[in-house]
């Protein structure tokens, strides 16, 4: 079984926070995207003894990068500059609950990519729902369902490599500890 549910579900406020400074949102949309690639690469890089996961992640990366350029396009367009990365307060937060060792550490690195991915997929859809703009519209529903195909890659992953017992009884603990990080999180003009 790759897909799953979230333990919470953001409220339709998030989309209207982000829709009310688009600006700002796509600021960070793009940041989000840039991040997505080098962390796919970064593991293509950390695990040469594993073929499968070294073709998924440069496909990954290599989609992310897509992304990336479109947001960038969408931006540059609208006159609008990158800030410098500031920490993303809630992918810190999740990354703070990976076990150290190096099996752990790999199930945990993927099972948390694939609920950040999955929130991702929450919240573009989420934000192709509110947005008025047939464009964005169409291009945030795109996005939504590459997130879907994302969080599944890393679920297939983490069933590759590891017995499904294990993988559901962390990811069931992982997807507990992001709904508390996003319950207590206000609602910005970011993805997360
Ligand atoms: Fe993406
Ligand atoms: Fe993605």
């Amino acid at each position: 079984m790759l897909e799953y549910e979230l333990k919470t579900a953001t409220k339709p406020e998030w989309a209207e926070v982000a829709k009310s400074n688009f600006d700002s949102f796509l600021k960070d949309h793009a940041a989000c995207e840039r991040k997505a690639a080098s962390l796919a690469m970064s593991m293509v890089q950390h695990y040469p003894d594993k073929p499968e996961l070294i073709r998924g992640m440069i496909d990954l990366a290599i989609e992310e990068m897509a992304h990336f350029r479109e947001v960038m396009k969408i931006m540059l367009d609208r006159g609008l500059q990158q800030d410098n990365d500031e920490k993303d307060p809630y992918i810190n937060q999740l990354l703070k609950h990976v076990r150290k060792g190096s099996d752990v550490y790999l199930l945990d690195r993927l099972l948390i990519f694939s609920i950040v991915e999955r929130r991702g997929h929450e919240r573009f859809y989420l934000m192709g729902e509110v947005l008025e703009d047939p464009k964005m519209k169409d291009f945030y529903m795109r996005l939504a369902k590459a997130e879907h195909r994302h969080y599944t890659l890393f679920m297939k992953l983490a069933h590759q490599y590891f017995d499904a017992d294990i993988v559901l009884e962390r990811l069931d603990q992982l997807l507990n500890i992001e709904a508390e990080i996003v319950n207590q999180l206000p609602y910005r003009a970011a993805v997360h």
